[in-house]
C-alpha cells in the first residue's frame, strides 16, 4: 500500500512540474478597440502613429526588452541574473528563434508565432538541455536541428502545427511533448535508440492504428509514460514497451483488448480507457487482473459487467457505461472465504465512481462489506 500511495503522489508531481514548465497562456492577440462612448466634441490635436508596419502581417510586432547585462542577450529575450543558463523568450510575439547564446541550458520559447525550425538558428545551441516551444505554429523542423543538441533532454512542441513526428531527434532525450499538432504520421526510425526517453505525449492528434507498427516504439526500453489519448486507434498500440507505468488511450475507438495485452507489463499503475467503445465482449475476463495497477479509468463505454480486478486496485472509473446490477460474489471473491486479518487480502480499493449507470439496487450490501478501505463511491 505504501509503496503505491508514494508512487502514485511521486508520479503525480512529477506530472505537475511538467504541466508548470509547460503552460503559460499566450498573450492575447491585441483586439480592436472598443468603439468609443459618445463624448461632447472636442478638437485633439493630432499626434501621430508609428511608422506603417513594412509587410501587413497578423502577427504583432515583437516585445524588446530593455538591454541586459549580459552583452549576448537578445533584446528580445530576458537573461536573469540569477539564472545565467536560462534564456527566456516566451510571450513575446517571436517570428523567428532569437540568435542563441552560447551559456544557454534552458530555452524558453514558448507562446510565440513561430512557424519552422532550421538548423541554423540551433549552431550556438550545443549545450542546450530544455527547449519549449508550445504554444507556437511550427509546422517544419530540419533533421538537422537536433545534430546541434547532442545533449538535449526535453523537447515540448505540443500545441503546433506538426504533421509529422520529427525526424532525427537526439538519443539523449528523456521527454517529448508533441500532442495538440496534427501528427497523422510517425516516420520510420523516428523513435529509434531512444533508450532514454521516458515520457512520450502523443495525445490529440490524428494517429491511426497503421502508425504505430510493432518496431515503431521497441527502443524506447524505459517509456513510463504514454499518452495516445484523443486519436483515432481502433485497436490497443502494438509494441508498447513494458517499462511502461502510465498509458492514456482515453478518447479513441478502441472496442477490444486482446487476451494477453497487459500479460508482460509489471509495472504498469495507470490505464485510461474512458471514452472507447468498449463492450463486454471486447474486455476478456480477467484482462485487468494486474498486481501493479492503481487506477483504471473505463468510464463512458458500454460495459454492463464490473470487469474483475485485483485486490491491489485503489481507483476504478466505470461511470457512464450500461452497468444494471453488481455480482458482489464476482467482482470481491474474497469477501466469503478469505481472512480479513490477512491484510493482503483485503481489497484496496479506495475510490469507485459508477455514476451514470442504471443501477438498481444501487450497490449491494455484500460490495460494501468486502471493500473496507472504500472512502469514496460516487452514484
Ligand atoms: C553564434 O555565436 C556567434 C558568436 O557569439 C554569433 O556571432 C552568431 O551570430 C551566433 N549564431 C547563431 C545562429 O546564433
Ligand atoms: C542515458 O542515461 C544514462 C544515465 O543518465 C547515461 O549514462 C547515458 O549516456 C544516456 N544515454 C544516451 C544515449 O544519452
Ligand atoms: C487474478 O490474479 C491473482 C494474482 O494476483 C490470481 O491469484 C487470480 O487467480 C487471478 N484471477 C483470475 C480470474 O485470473
Ligand atoms: C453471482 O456470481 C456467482 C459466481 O459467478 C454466481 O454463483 C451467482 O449466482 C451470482 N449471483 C447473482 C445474483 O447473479
Amino acid at each position: 500500500m505504501k509503496v503505491g500511495v508514494g508512487l502514485f503522489s511521486s508520479l503525480l508531481l512529477f506530472l505537475l512540474m511538467g504541466e508548470v514548465f509547460a503552460q503559460r497562456p499566450r498573450p492575447k492577440k491585441p483586439t480592436r478597440r472598443p468603439a468609443p462612448t459618445r463624448k461632447p466634441f472636442v478638437p485633439k490635436r493630432v499626434v501621430p502613429v508609428g511608422p506603417e508596419p513594412q509587410e501587413p502581417t497578423d502577427f504583432p510586432p515583437p516585445i524588446l526588452g530593455p538591454p541586459s547585462i549580459y552583452p549576448d542577450c537578445p533584446r528580445e529575450c530576458l537573461c536573469h541574473p540569477s539564472y545565467p543558463n536560462s534564456l527566456n523568450c516566451e510571450n513575446r510575439n517571436l517570428r523567428v528563434v532569437p540568435v542563441i547564446p552560447f551559456r544557454t541550458h534552458y530555452l524558453y520559447l514558448q507562446n510565440n508565432y513561430i512557424s519552422e525550425l532550421t538548423a541554423e538558428a540551433f549552431n550556438n545551441a550545443t549545450d542546450v538541455r530544455w527547449i519549449n516551444l508550445a504554444n507556437n505554429i511550427i509546422h517544419r523542423i530540419d533533421k538537422q536541428v537536433f545534430e546541434k543538441i547532442p545533449g538535449l533532454l526535453y523537447f515540448y512542441a505540443q500545441r503546433n502545427q506538426l504533421n509529422e513526428v520529427p525526424l532525427g531527434l537526439p538519443t539523449s532525450l528523456e521527454q517529448l511533448r508533441l500532442d495538440r499538432n496534427r501528427i497523422s504520421k510517425i516516420p520510420a526510425g523516428a523513435f529509434t535508440k531512444l533508450e532514454n526517453l521516458t515520457l512520450l505525449d502523443l495525445h490529440y492528434n490524428q494517429l491511426s492504428d497503421s502508425d504505430l507498427g510493432k518496431n515503431t516504439l521497441k527502443d524506447l526500453k524505459n517509456l513510463m509514460q504514454l499518452n495516445l489519448a484523443h486519436n483515432t486507434l481502433k485497436k490497443m498500440p502494438i509494441g508498447v514497451p513494458n517499462s511502461l507505468i502510465q498509458l492514456f488511450l482515453d478518447k479513441n475507438r478502441i472496442d477490444d483488448i486482446p487476451k494477453d495485452y497487459f500479460k508482460d507489463f509489471t509495472h504498469l499503475a495507470f490505464v485510461r480507457l474512458n471514452y472507447n467503445q468498449l463492450s463486454d465482449k471486447g474486455v476478456p475476463k480477467a484482462v485487468f487482473n494486474m498486481t501493479s495497477l492503481l487506477e483504471l479509468q473505463l468510464a463512458h463505454n458500454q460495459l454492463t459487467l464490473v470487469p474483475l480486478f485485483n485486490n491491489h486496485l485503489e481507483h476504478l472509473h466505470l461511470n457512464h457505461n450500461n452497468i444494471e446490477s453488481i455480482n458482489g460474489t464476482e467482482i470481491c471473491p474474497f469477501s466469503m472465504t478469505a481472512d480479513l486479518n490477512d491484510d493482503r487480502l483485503v481489497p484496496r480499493l479506495r475510490y469507485l465512481r459508477l455514476d451514470g449507470n442504471h443501477l438498481h439496487p444501487p450497490i449491494p450490501m455484500d460490495v460494501i462489506m468486502c471493500f473496507r478501505h472504500l472512502h469514496s463511491v460516487v452514484i
